[in-house]
């Protein structure tokens, strides 16, 4: 029995149903967040509820529960459904309302629904890296948002696996962005690269860990924008996300990054990461 989560209950997935008039069917009106589960604990879980808080009112919308609860919503779903090696998703729309594009009247409540999953570890891209396509980001000026609205990132994502491509990387004006569904990094003569935190990137908590990892190990970083050419000419390549953790990039466009392996930082930075992990398995109960 998988138990889903609907507006404070808990309810058999075949028995729940969301209404036609739901503005994040409408209109994709609503933000997003994607947790990570290890050893049957969340990770990174108040990092990730208050950037689905910020999203939330960055779009100006009220939700009914604060960073605690949300975790312990996602807690309760873990452990019922006894996922170990898994994510949660939690998404929250604007409520059920007539097709009106403003927002409706305050009498309408957020549409909260979450769900645990099993996902183990990408255990074979962590080690061999993807190739990645790059993809002209046409997406609106605030990516800072997890929204629900991800059609760009969808038809970029499609077109990078139907090039049989892990990922896309987007690039706007020039200037690489991030990936469709992850934050892109580039290593060049052991400085790390990445685009900084605006309004044109989502500011991913795996990318917030990396950067404290490099903090740790005193790796020097860059919080630049820099262009494709300078991405093409790195020695090391990767993308992070929750699900994806550190993955690294062994090509772009078919053109090989440094030998066609996952280099020396990466590595490293794999194996740091691996030990926050183990680190917030032992830490939380
Ligand atoms: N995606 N950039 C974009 C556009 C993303 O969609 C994501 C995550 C990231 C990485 O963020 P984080 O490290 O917090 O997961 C960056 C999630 C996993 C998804 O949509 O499934």
């Amino acid at each position: 029995m998988t138990l889903y989560f609907k507006n404070g209950e808990y309810t058999e997935k075949d028995k729940l149903s969301i209404s036609i008039d739901d503005r994040g069917y409408y209109f994709g009106d609503g933000v997003y967040e994607v947790i990570k589960v290890y050893g049957g604990k969340l990770y990174t879980a108040e990092e990730h509820f208050g950037r689905f808080l910020s999203s939330a009112q960055k779009i100006r919308m009220p939700l009914p529960y604060t960073v605690e609860e949300f975790i312990g919503i996602a807690e309760e779903l873990v452990r019922a459904n006894g996922i170990s090696e898994g994510h949660v998703y939690l998404q929250a729309t604007r409520g059920v309302a007539p097709r009106i594009h403003n927002f409706p009247g305050d009498e309408v409540l957020p549409m909260i629904t979450a769900y645990a999953i099993d996902n183990p570890q990408p255990l074979g891209k962590l080690e061999m890296g993807v190739a990645v396509r790059t993809a002209d980001d046409i997406r609106w000026l605030r990516c800072d948002i997890k929204s629900l609205n991800l059609l760009a990132n969808v038809m970029a994502k499609q077109e990078a696996v139907e090039a049989g491509c892990g990922e896309a990387v987007f690039v706007r004006d020039g200037i690489v962005t991030e990936g469709s569904s992850s934050n892109i990094f580039g290593v060049k003569d052991g400085i790390l690269y990445t685009h900084p935190a605006t309004n044109l990137i989502l500011n991913g908590i795996t990318r917030r860990v990396v950067l404290k990892c490099c903090a740790a190990e005193s790796i020097g970083v860059m919080e630049e924008p820099y262009t494709l050419e300078e991405l093409r000419g790195m020695d090391e390549v990767f993308l992070t996300s929750t699900t994806s953790e550190i993955t690294p990039i062994i090509s772009i466009d078919g053109e090989t990054v440094g030998d066609g392996t996952p280099g020396p930082v990466t590595s490293r930075l794999q194996r740091v990461f691996e030990k926050t992990i183990q680190q917030a398995m032992q830490e939380t109960n």
